[in-house]
């Protein structure tokens, strides 16, 4: 199908004008296109238009184009009565109710109304584009454009073929995306399409690990913006988007790819989302707000001004071992040299993805005087450590001490096979190898689409390649084999680049 998206006279229909459709309008006006809009409430398009007009002409008074150009985009923008229309449109794009038979039933419609080659999209952040599709006499001019919000704010969109999307359809989309300023990035039909799948791996997983009383959520928080460099902590972000948003979108991921484990929900995100405790929008979430919806963070626990007598390091891990030998010596602190740690030494132990009962039972340590460091992240801005059960609370307190002696903070969980940020981001890793692996996406996509819609600061393969492949495997495996959980199971993807030393970039002919 010959189908030119560089047209200047592109016409572009958006059907359903709330936050998202306005926003579409926005972007696909400024962007040089002819634009039609229409919603089922009365007025709603009219009152859509001038907002829109507002936020160009906004932009034009910020100098970010120039006010011809802002009164052009506006004047390219029309209210139309409905889909009936939209008859000279080009493509139209729907954002109306996320209800598959008003969708359905829309497309029906629409189907009628256009030309034969007109494109057909949708903006559904949660239904499948191959299912929206199939009740459609040409479901191979159809495709997914799903924008993230606030639309003007947000560059990715993520272009979805379905089963039967040819690939004219998919190749002006992601035209159209460029023309409208946006980064589009390809990909094929999946549950939670490419970001939202991605997005489980930081916030289920953190909910499992308070679940399972290893920590609790402000520690959580400050260990993955500290430690793992994120802009906000997972429950932080939860409190923004709300559980009636993230949790119904989990359940559904999990029951869409057949109760996978890796996206299994748990009972932290559902009773709070039964009880109404939603975050931010019901006044009281993982945290309670002020009377100025000041988020009330529990405080830290201060470091103890107890020091070890003695402190021994296993070589167990020989890269942990360096990394915590050199930060022993900054701090000052003399470290024993024997194979095995002497009568009252602090046993200090850096796991890869291991417990400190694992490491302490496996090589041989004492169990109450064993405490374990995560090393496999940056050490200069917080630092996690954890004991086994019998870990005695003064050895516990020693090493908070010893490590916080420098003023960075400690955060001190329980037992936990990953402490907290390596068992997140290795979710991570583990889910964006598990989309390449089904090829829903090309792994460079993949990055960009996670940096650009999450924030993150890194995407899973670039996290993969920064902590090195070989290590996040070994989180995964030994996770894997402590809980027996194929949640952690590591990915065919993951497990093959480990083994043979090379990056999880690293593609297949
Ligand atoms: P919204 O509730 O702000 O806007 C929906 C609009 O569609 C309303 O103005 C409503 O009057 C209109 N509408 C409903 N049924 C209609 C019909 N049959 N024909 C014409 N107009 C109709 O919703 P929002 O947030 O803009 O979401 C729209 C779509 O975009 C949904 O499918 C949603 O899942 C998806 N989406 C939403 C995101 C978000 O963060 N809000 C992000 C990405 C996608």
């Amino acid at each position: 199908m010959a189908f030119d998206a560089n047209r200047p006279d592109l016409t572009l229909g958006v059907i359903g004008t709330g936050a998202m459709g306005r926003g579409i309008v926005q972007v696909a006006a400024a962007g040089g296109m002819r634009v039609m809009m229409t919603d089922s409430r009365a007025g709603a398009a009219q009152e859509a238009r001038e907002f829109v007009e507002k936020m160009i002409l906004r932009a034009a008074e910020k100098g970010s184009m120039t006010k011809d150009d802002a009164a052009a985009a506006v004047n390219r923008v029309s209210v139309v009565g409905g889909p009936a229309d939209m008859k000279p449109c080009h493509i139209v794009v729907e954002a109306i109710v996320e209800n598959l038979e008003a969708k359905q039933q829309l497309f029906a419609q629409l189907e009628d109304t256009v030309s034969p080659d007109c494109i057909l999209a949708t903006n559904t952040s949660s239904l499948s584009v191959t299912t929206i599709a199939s009740k459609l006499k040409t479901p191979q001019r159809f495709a997914g454009l799903h924008f993230f919000n606030p639309v003007p704010l947000m560059r990715l969109v993520e272009v979805i073929e379905g089963l039967r999307t040819e690939d004219w359809v998919t190749e002006a989309l992601m035209v159209v995306g460029k023309r409208m300023t946006r980064e589009p990035v390809r990909l094929k039909d999946a549950p939670g399409f490419l970001v939202n799948q991605v997005g489980r791996g930081f916030t289920l997983e953190a909910s499992h690990l308070v679940y399972e009383g290893i920590s609790n959520f402000a520690d959580v928080d400050r260990v993955m913006r500290d430690v793992g460099g994120f802009r906000m902590g997972p429950f932080e972000l939860m409190e923004l988007t709300g559980l009636d948003v993230t949790h119904p979108a989990s359940e559904l991921i999990y029951h869409q790819f057949f109760q996978e484990p890796r996206y299994r929900p748990n009972l932290i995100m559902r009773s709070r989302y039964e009880a109404g405790v939603l975050g931010r929008k019901s006044k009281r979430g993982f945290y309670d707000y002020d009377a100025e919806m000041k988020a009330i963070v529990p405080p830290e626990t201060p470091a103890p001004k107890t020091r070890p007598e003695a402190v021994w390091v296993s070589a167990a891990e020989p890269r942990g071992q360096a990394t915590l030998l050199e930060l022993l010596k900054k701090l000052g602190t003399a470290v024993e040299s024997g194979a095995k740690p002497s009568g009252k030494a602090l046993i200090l132990v850096t796991p890869v993805g291991e417990d400190a009962t694992t490491c302490a039972v496996e090589q041989g340590l004492d169990p109450r005087r064993t405490v374990a460091v995560d090393t496999l992240f940056p050490l200069a801005k917080r630092r996690t450590v954890m004991g086994t059960p019998l870990t005695d609370p003064s050895y516990r307190d020693a090493a908070h001490g010893l490590l916080a002696a420098d003023g960075v903070p400690v955060t001190v969980c329980r037992d936990s096979p990953g402490f907290i940020a390596q068992r997140i981001v290795a979710m991570i890793v583990n889910i964006g190898c598990s989309i390449a692996q089904s090829r829903t996406a090309e792994p460079a996509d993949i990055d960009k689409a996670v940096t650009l819609g999450l924030n993150y600061p890194n995407g899973p393969f670039k996290f993969g390649d920064v902590l090195g492949a070989d290590r996040v495997y070994r989180v995964l495996s030994s996770m894997y084999r402590i809980y027996g959980d194929p949640r952690y199971r590591p990915t065919i993807w993951m497990t093959r680049r480990a083994r043979l030393g090379v990056s999880l970039l690293t593609p297949e002919p």
